[in-house]
């Protein structure tokens, strides 16, 4: 089975695709919404040069290392890991980390369906008009009803996984290869003339001052924290995407370069995202909201009362609902793999199961919104909030940690070094340095900030 799991398998030819695969997952809800409220809240320039390091010398070596496994292994993450097991002479029960992988990213994706859901209800309210001179207050009324009708919530939600399960069960080529050359270009675009539009018709003086002005005051060491945190989730490390991404992978590929693109550009992104966004809020004079309803709220008020504000803000949440979607096919993909090459089944009956949990477990996020949202299912957090903190907190850092672990300090050196053979010395040391050294002792210091957040 070890060398089944390397060859036969239908990866991808070019190098590109394997760049805009990871893009496509690295960019998402996280850099449209999460990045910019982050550094207005965290003090602006220095949330943004600490979220740079903790990108560049913690997240990314460990997709490195992911996509290592993957490259490596060609297989799902359990498979790709025995291998990688096999041939360092460890024990098999790394395995489990593959699982482990697999299952959180079913976790995130049972309610990042349900909020990239809400994107699709807001391109078409944006679309009809729905907005147009509203006021602010009516726009907040809009989205509570929205979010207090059950119907509408798991509608979108379904609607959103259906377009997700169509483009995984096309398949490693044809679908998701496939996806990837439309939507990474049509991102671009989008964002493009989003940015235009928001320096021509938006205060972009204000914009600056809330995203690059330097105030120590808001700055801390949770702050670091925080960037820390939002660096491993803007990158997609964490669910074996990287693993199973660097499987399709062609080879002998400069890996070390690849990853790094993808930071730049996943960064680009997030940027940019803020540059689109900040100068037509602060043109209406409103505070942006923080968390869901600084997408929600302020963006469709801000588009709702500006020139062509309903073609932009349409425009808009497309640029959502695509970003969205390359995500949630990243977080996908590994499980589909797993239950294939474990079970030998076919893709088809594979996506249909994981799709149907994701899609009962989304229920529980989507009613945590209004039946469900008094019940508290650990402290005083409801189901979805539960579920935020367990992977985001836990499970993703877990994760992460025992990846750097398998690649940093159990493989073989050579056989890593192997993989990484197309790039320089001098970075493989300093890469594995970062692996064996700070990655590890950052995400321990998360894990106990968020265990004592949890119990405190
Ligand atoms: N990176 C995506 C975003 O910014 C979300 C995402 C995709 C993700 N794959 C992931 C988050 C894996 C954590 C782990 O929205």
């Amino acid at each position: 089975m070890g060398l089944m799991a390397r060859t036969g398998f239908g990866g991808w030819k070019s190098r590109t695709t394997f760049v805009l695969a990871l893009s496509s997952s690295a960019v998402g809800l996280g850099n449209l919404w999460r990045f910019s409220y982050l550094t207005g809240e965290h003090g602006g320039a220095p949330f943004v040069v600490s979220y740079l390091l903790c990108l560049f010398l913690i997240a990314v070596p460990i997709l490195i290392a992911e996509v290592v496994i993957g490259t490596h292994g060609r297989g799902s993450p359990t498979v790709a890991i025995r291998w990688a097991a096999d041939r360092s002479l460890l024990s098999r029960n790394w395995m489990a980390l593959g699982v482990l992988a697999c299952l959180t990213g079913l976790l995130i994706l049972s309610y990042y369906a349900v909020v990239a859901g809400w994107g699709m209800a807001y391109a078409g309210y944006m679309a009809s008009g729905v907005f147009a001179a509203a006021s602010a207050l009516s726009v907040g009324e809009h989205f509570d009803n929205f979010l207090a009708s059950p119907r509408e919530l798991v509608y979108w939600q379904s609607l959103f996984l259906l377009m997700t399960v169509l483009v995984v069960s096309m398949g490693v080529r044809r679908g998701l290869g496939l996806l990837v050359w439309i939507a990474v270009p049509t991102l671009m675009v989008l964002l493009g003339v989003l940015v235009v539009f928001g320096v021509e018709n938006g205060d972009v003086k204000a914009a600056q001052e809330f995203l690059f002005s330097v105030k120590l005051i808001d700055f801390s060491a949770q702050s670091v924290l925080v960037a820390l945190g939002h660096a491993f989730y803007t990158l997609g490390v964490g669910v074996g995407a990287g693993i199973t991404y660097g499987a399709y992978a062609p080879e002998r590929i400069p890996l070390g370069r690849s990853v790094m693109a993808v930071a730049v550009f996943d960064t680009l992104i997030s940027l940019a995202a803020g540059l689109a966004i900040f100068p037509i809020v602060f043109a209406n004079n409103i505070e942006p909201s923080m968390g869901p309803g600084l997408l929600f709220v302020s963006v469709p008020y801000a588009f709702g009362n500006i020139m062509q504000g309903e073609l932009f803000g349409t425009l808009f949440f497309a640029l959502v609902v695509v970003a969205a979607l390359g995500s949630a096919v990243a977080l996908m993909e590994p499980i589909i793999r797993m239950l294939m090459q474990h079970l030998r089944w076919r893709r088809l009956p594979a996506v249909g199961l994981v799709a149907g949990v994701v899609w009962l477990l989304g229920l529980g996020s989507a009613l945590s919104f209004n039946i469900w949202q008094n019940d508290h299912w650990f402290g005083n957090w409801n189901f979805f909030e539960v579920l935020d903190v367990i992977t985001a907190d836990l499970l993703l850092p877990l994760v992460s940690l025992f990846t750097a672990i398998l690649v940093g300090w159990c493989m073989r050196a050579e056989i890593v070094k192997m993989e990484l053979y197309r790039e320089a010395d001098l970075f493989f040391v300093l890469w594995r340095f970062l692996l064996r050294y700070a990655a590890p002792a950052a995400i321990i210091i998360i894990l106990l900030a968020s265990v004592r957040s949890v119990l405190s």
